[in-house]
């Protein structure tokens, strides 16, 4: 990858999915995937294979994962917590999968109902089943800039933590500000750590935009050389057991930002912008991207 591209991860039919209260119905979000698939973005996460009594919002997974247009040059990874969810996945037709775990104990109890060292333990068949499928699998760190149990969390234990996924197999480690609490040179110092134990080239950062941080954390992480931005058309998304985190960074902002400063993704902002309108259309609530916002204006 050239130096001044990056490659968005569009997470929007996911995390920014997973948390909202109006549930859509399969076919909306089918509409959106296809129509992210447009865009020109290369990566769209598009459900989970979760448990649907954890996370109702994405029960329908399977129909949804089936019924989305794969455009060639477009991956469309799916989360899996457990060997059950990536057989599902597998079904499905997934052949990118992302397994998830966190920095903090307390968080991934909530969340996954696992230490993390029995999540790593958990993912192990997922891997292996993986690596010989030649399924691409990713690892997400959760909770790498603060716990909403925990409070602060040591840069040590992100670093041990993406160190173990990166060494299992996954070859890329997503690193989550799940509840959106960093700021921008604690981002790029946490950044700088794990690439210490994990090259840059296989890291990537995801921000929620709780704090109003996001973009400049992520300037702070373009700089210490990260080229991999998770984000969510619209600014929708949370984890619902993560209190108070709100929505992710805006994909339609990022792109902005990073077009503005010369870097190069490859999306049409056009077209994105009026996904993230017809969105939050669909989800009968203002779009929280502020380039959608002035773009869409009367
Ligand atoms: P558990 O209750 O401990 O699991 O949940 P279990 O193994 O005892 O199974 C309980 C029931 O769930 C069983 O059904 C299983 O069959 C079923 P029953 O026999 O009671 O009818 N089950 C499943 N069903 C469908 N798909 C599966 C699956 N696995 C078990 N894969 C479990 C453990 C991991 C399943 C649960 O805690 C779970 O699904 N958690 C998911 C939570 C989640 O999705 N959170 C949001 C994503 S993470 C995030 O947003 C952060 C991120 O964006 C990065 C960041 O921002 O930091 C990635
Ligand atoms: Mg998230």
């Amino acid at each position: 990858m050239n130096t001044s591209e990056v490659r968005i991860v569009e997470v929007g039919p996911r995390d920014g999915l997973q948390n909202e209260k109006t549930l859509l119905p399969p076919d909306v979000k089918i509409a959106l995937i296809d129509r992210l698939s447009t865009t020109g973005l290369k990566t769209i996460e598009a459900t989970s294979f979760v448990s649907p009594r954890w996370v109702p919002q994405l029960a329908d997974a399977e129909e949804v994962f089936r019924k989305i247009r794969k455009v060639p040059g477009v991956g469309y990874p799916v989360l899996v917590p457990n060997e059950q969810g990536y057989r599902l996945a597998r079904a499905a037709g997934a052949t990118e999968v992302s397994v998830f775990t966190a920095a903090s104990e307390a968080f991934n109890r909530a969340n996954i109902n696992a230490t993390i060292a029995e999540s790593l333990v958990r993912f192990q068949p997922v891997l292996e089943h993986a690596k010989s499928e030649g399924v691409k699998i990713r690892g997400y760190v959760s909770t790498a800039l603060g716990c909403p149990y925990q409070g602060d969390v040591p840069v040590a234990d992100v670093v041990r933590v993406a160190k173990s996924l990166y060494d299992m197999g996954c070859y890329e480690i997503s690193l989550g500000d799940t509840i959106g609490v960093g700021t921008p040179m604690k981002a790029r110092a946490m950044l700088h750590a794990v690439a210490q134990e994990v090259p840059m080239h296989a890291l990537a950062v995801h921000f929620h935009d709780t704090y109003g941080q996001a973009l400049a954390n992520i300037m702070a992480c373009l700089d210490e050389g990260v080229r991999v931005v998770d984000s969510a058309v619209s600014g929708t998304g949370g984890c619902p057991y993560a209190k108070g985190a709100t929505g992710n960074v805006a994909s339609e902002d990022v792109v902005y930002m990073l077009h503005g400063i010369g870097m190069q993704t490859g999306i049409d902002l056009d077209l994105l912008v009026a996904t993230g309108a017809w969105l939050s259309a669909q989800l009968n609530k203002p779009t929280a991207s502020r380039v959608t916002k002035a773009r869409t204006a009367a």
